[in-house]
């Protein structure tokens, strides 16, 4: 039976990440998966994060399962962290999800439920495992443009004039802030715009909300979410506690389906928890309980809220010394852009073969497509990477 199995393609960050673990020169510079490192290099366990686990190490009394869609209480304080008030809550169905990409499994799974016809326009470039797991499951996928080569930011025309070409019933996958893997995000006015788009053509939104406090601060990148939840019939939202609390490797995640009515809700949830149920059964209960500790505690909350914010000043800082120092280096703005864009990514917007030049030449690692991940970066590696960008000629 195995024997006709067939290798399937590596993904493409991962891939990077093992390439760079194997690589032994020691000034080789990790900017490739989406993980925050401090100035030290390292992934630090948040302090909020350690307290909570230490409280539910004294008083957890059972490991016995939870429910299918994890526990409510963190559905409840993951409702109220990304959408506040946006949504009355009675048309809000919510699962624990394994991290944002059991979220975005489970919502790709519910949509084609639903929808079979159902195609996903998703933005061109998106994180490739979108796609990927969009091919896996056999939904049809659409591009729509979004990153300017040119500006470095949105091609906001051409992101409307491509979405023109959805159907009704088709879903528009948009990431809620901190575009992955460009830095390149819609203001407020185009949201609105797209939004306007979603309900004249009877669209569906899904929304992908994985930076959450890496951009503008936790209301700020919340607030596109906020008003497309609260101005569209329906929605899906498939958020990831990963990289803002830094709990990445316990997987904790949640699928939000928003319904036109509270009358549809019972049955979206029923719907989610049966998705659970075939997949993995339970949800991983401990960064959802963590999550769920610090969201409902005024002082661990009050910490975390603290530690993010330090973790989204020093993105900000890294990305303004390095767009100063290319300015210095090229003697032109060009690079300004690094600074414009938000979250932990930014797209260089330069040529695969440069890319891979800056990894042979330098020990530069960033994804193919020239993404880089900023919280890579330290006030010490920014002017090696400013010199490589400059020496390898982007
Ligand atoms: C990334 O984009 O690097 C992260 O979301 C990690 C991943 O799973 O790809």
């Amino acid at each position: 039976m195995f024997e006709s199995l067939k290798s399937q393609p590596a993904d493409k960050i991962l891939a990077l990440m093992q390439m760079y673990r194997d690589d032994p020169r020691e000034q080789k510079i990790d900017l490739g998966v989406g993980v925050y490192k401090n100035a030290e290099g390292v992934t630090p366990v948040m302090r909020a994060v350690k307290a909570a686990e230490k409280r539910i190490w004294e008083d957890q009394q059972t490991k016995a399962y939870t429910g299918l869609a994890g526990d409510p209480a963190y559905a409840d304080a993951m409702i109220g962290l990304i959408l506040g008030e946006a949504v009355p809550r009675d048309r809000i169905a919510a699962v624990a999800t394994p991290g944002g990409t059991g979220a975005c499994r489970q919502a790709f799974e519910l949509i084609r439920m639903a929808n079979p016809d159902a195609r996903v326009f998703v933005s061109d470039p998106t994180w490739p495992n979108h796609t990927s797991i969009l091919n896996y499951l056999g939904i049809e996928t659409v591009a729509y443009r979004y990153f300017d080569d040119e500006t470095r930011g949105v091609d906001f025309g051409g992101m409307i004039e491509d979405l023109k070409q959805a159907r009704a019933g088709d879903v528009v996958l948009l990431h809620g802030c901190c575009h992955n893997p460009t830095g390149a995000n819609l203001n407020m006015v185009e949201w609105q715009a797209v939004v306007d788009l979603i309900n004249e053509r009877g669209l569906i939104a899904m929304i992908d909300i994985a930076y959450q406090g890496f951009g503008d601060g936790l209301d700020a990148d919340a607030a596109a979410t906020r008003l497309v939840a609260g101005s569209v019939k329906e929605c899906l939202i498939a958020a990831s506690c990963s990289k803002n609390f830094g709990v990445y490797r316990e997987r904790t995640g949640l699928l939000m389906a928003v319904s036109a009515d509270a009358a549809q809700t019972d049955l979206n949830q029923k719907t989610l928890a049966f998705l659970n149920r075939q997949n993995y059964s339970f949800p991983p209960d401990h960064g959802a309980r963590v999550v769920t500790t610090i969201l409902t505690d005024d002082a661990l909350r009050a910490d975390w809220a603290a530690e993010l914010e330090e973790v989204r000043k020093s993105m900000l800082g890294l990305r303004q010394q390095l767009a100063d120092e290319l300015q210095r280096l090229t003697g032109s703005d060009r690079f300004g852009f690094i600074a414009q864009h938000r979250g932990m990514f930014s797209r260089l917007g330069t040529t695969p073969e440069l890319v891979e030049k800056m990894r042979t030449e330098h020990g530069i690692y960033m994804v193919g497509d020239s993404r880089m991940n900023i919280a890579g970066l330290n006030a010490r590696t920014v002017p090696i990477l400013a010199q490589a960008i400059v020496d390898v000629g982007v």
